[in-house]
Formats: structure tokens, C-alpha cells, sequence
């Protein structure tokens, strides 16, 4: 393998970035770096429902349109993200249902209407984004804050709503392999357990899941036999396995005056290449749907707005030059 070889040209699985329409249009190293490193990509919010449904039985397809015209121009795969979600990327007037009825024919035709839009583009989809709690029970409560409706799909549509939200999918799109996303399983047991029971409840049941998705946002602290046992316990369901919104935490302690020393990103290197190899290792190749980074660059991460801190989670700096993490990553393919 030569030295410069890029991520998507050393791995066996795909190599994804979730990017943004805007910045594919506005920032020529962002594009150039996610066409030549990456064979795949989500969307970071194109195609969530606020974006695409911004009034209720309005459609507005032109931002994921445009992505899903430059993925195909590039011959990049689309992973879909995500159908459903309690957060506050749900739009404000589906916030405001608290009728059962007439939010689960709300959201079956929602996910009707989408999946046949992007059917035949977009060939995998999050169905449902982060449905379980850290205590492993079905979320009745959304976390966010005084005067922002919350969205309490589970309380309101029970907790078998995830298997139905499924099936809807499954109907509108056969062909779309569909995965369950979420976070925090590497240090969340409960968790981790509760969406394993789930999966062989679905089995069990027959209701349509193909993959799941490590969403992977972990630190340098997050310790290795956590990644690797839900890694493991995964690839165990014969499930794909995606790791799907991967970033890497310097400054978990979310310091204002953070600055990443050598020391630092050497162990970010380390974790990388930790993260990438164990994957590798532990997946099945027909297990592997691949490896999604959660954005490009340091500079346009999520983790500073997040925060309110400065971090530097990803493998290119601010100025699309790779860091140590990019060369961890390389390693840990080639391991
Ligand atoms: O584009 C608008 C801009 O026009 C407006 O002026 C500005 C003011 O708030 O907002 C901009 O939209 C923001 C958007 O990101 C684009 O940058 C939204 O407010 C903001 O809520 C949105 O945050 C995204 C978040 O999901 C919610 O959708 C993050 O970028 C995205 O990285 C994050 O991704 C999630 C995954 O979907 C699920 N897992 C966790 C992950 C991180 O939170």
C-alpha cells in the first residue's frame, strides 16, 4: 500500500463523513477532502424531519436533493439519517401532536412520503435515532429545555412504536436496509442490553431491522473494553454494523481555555486507531457496513457549539491538514 493512499482507498468497508449541502457548495477543501477520502455519506441534517418538513404537509426536498445529486456525480452511497427522532431536529407542529392517532398516521405517512422520495438513491436509512434512555427504557421525556415543545413520541405511541416506525419504512421501500441508531452503548450497559432485546424481539416478531449504528461519540477517556464489547455484542446480532457518527473528545471535561497539547493528541491518535482496528477485527466483512465520521473538519465540528468549549475531535484540522488522529486511523485499517 502506497503512502498516500486515502481512507477510502485503504479500507474494506466505506468510509463515510456526515456533511452539509452548503458547505460541499461553499468550501472547496471540504469537498475536496470528503471526495477524496470518503466512498460514503449522511447527511448531518439535510435530511432530518425539520428540514424536510418545516410546516406540516410541506415537503422540501432541494437541500437532500442537492446532496443526493452530488453523492451521485462522485458515486458516493447516501446512508439516509434519520426518519425519527424525539429531538429538536423533530419540527415544531409534529411537537405539538399529542393525539396518538393522529401522530402515528402522521409519522407513517411522513416516512411514507420520504423513503419513496429518496427510494432507489438512498439505499439504508436510521429509522428511528435514539429511542432509549440511559437506564434502557423506552424515552417518555425529551431532554429539551423551558419553552421548546417537547416531542414525547414514546409516552404518547407507547414504547412498540420503534418496531412500527420499521415496518412503515419496510413498506415504502423494501429494498432500504434499515438501521436502529443511537449512543453512548460503550458506557451505557442498559442501554446496550436494552436495543440487543430489542433486535431479538424484532426478530422474533419479524419486523424488519438489518443494521445497527455505534453513533460513537466517545472521548480519549472512554475506555477500550467498552468499545470493544459493544462492538462485539453487535456484530453477535448477524445485524450490519455501522459506526455511524463517529468523534473523538480531547477535552472531556469541557474547559473554556483547552488547548490540544502533543500529549494529547497522541492519544487521540491511539484511540482512533484502537476504534478503527477493533472494528475491523471484531465485524464480519459482511457485517461491515462501515465507518462514518461526524464531520469533516475541527473547524466545523458539532462539539464546540455543544460544549461550549473548544475541542478538536476529528482526523483534519481547521485548515483540511490530517492530524495524528487521520494517521490512527490509517493504522488501524491496515491492522
Ligand atoms: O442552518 C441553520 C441556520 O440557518 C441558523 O441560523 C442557525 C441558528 O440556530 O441554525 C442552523 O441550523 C443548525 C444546524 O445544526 C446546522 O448547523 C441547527 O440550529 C442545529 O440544531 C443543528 O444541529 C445539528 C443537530 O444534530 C440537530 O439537528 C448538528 O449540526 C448535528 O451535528 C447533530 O447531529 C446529531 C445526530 O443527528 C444524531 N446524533 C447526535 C448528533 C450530534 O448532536
Amino acid at each position: 500500500p502506497s503512502a498516500s493512499q486515502t481512507l477510502a482507498e485503504a479500507s474494506p468497508f466505506h468510509i463515510g463523513f456526515a456533511i452539509s449541502p452548503a458547505r460541499i457548495q461553499n468550501i472547496a477543501l471540504y469537498r475536496q477532502t470528503v471526495i477524496q477520502e470518503a466512498n460514503s455519506i449522511t447527511a448531518d441534517v439535510a435530511m432530518k424531519p425539520s428540514r424536510i418538513s418545516p410546516q406540516k404537509g410541506v415537503y422540501k426536498f432541494e437541500e437532500a436533493d442537492q446532496l443526493i445529486a452530488f453523492a451521485q456525480s462522485q458515486k458516493k452511497r447516501i446512508h439516509g439519517h434519520t426518519l425519527v427522532w424525539y429531538i429538536d431536529t423533530s419540527p415544531t407542529w409534529l411537537k405539538q401532536i399529542r393525539d396518538s392517532t393522529e401522530l402515528e398516521s402522521t409519522l407513517q405517512s411522513y416516512i411514507q412520503t420520504v423513503a419513496t422520495h429518496f427510494k432507489g438513491k438512498v439505499a439504508s436509512w436510521d429509522v428511528v435515532n435514539e429511542a432509549f434512555d440511559k437506564q434502557g427504557a423506552i424515552r417518555t421525556d425529551s431532554l429539551e429545555g423551558p419553552g421548546r415543545p417537547t416531542f414525547n413520541v414514546g409516552k404518547i405511541l407507547g414504547k412498540d412504536y420503534v418496531a412500527r416506525m420499521f415496518q412503515y419504512a419496510h413498506n415504502a421501500d423494501p429494498d432500504a436496509r434499515l438501521f436502529y441508531n443511537d449512543y453512548a452503548q460503550e458506557t451505557r450497559p442498559a442501554k446496550l442490553e436494552a436495543i440487543l432485546a430489542m433486535v431479538a424481539d424484532f426478530k422474533r416478531r419479524g419486523v424488519p431491522i438489518h443494521g445497527l449504528g455505534l453513533q460513537m461519540h466517545i472521548s480519549i477517556d472512554t475506555p477500550d473494553a467498552g468499545i470493544e464489547n459493544a462492538i462485539r455484542r453487535y456484530a453477535e446480532t448477524g445485524l450490519l454494523v455501522h459506526i455511524s457518527e463517529l468523534d473523538i473528545a480531547m477535552n472531556p471535561d469541557k474547559k473554556k481555555d483547552f488547548v490540544p497539547t502533543p500529549e494529547l493528541l497522541e492519544k487521540q491518535y491511539e484511540k482512533y486507531k484502537f476504534v478503527v482496528s477493533t472494528y475491523k477485527k471484531v465485524v464480519p466483512a459482511s457485517q461491515q457496513f462501515g465507518i462514518t465520521m461526524w464531520g469533516v473538519d475541527d473547524g466545523t465540528s458539532w462539539i464546540p457549539g455543544f460544549c461550549k468549549c473548544a475541542d478538536n475531535v476529528l482526523l483534519f484540522d481547521a485548515n483540511y491538514v490530517k492530524k495524528r488522529s487521520y494517521q490512527g486511523f490509517l493504522e488501524g485499517l491496515k491492522e
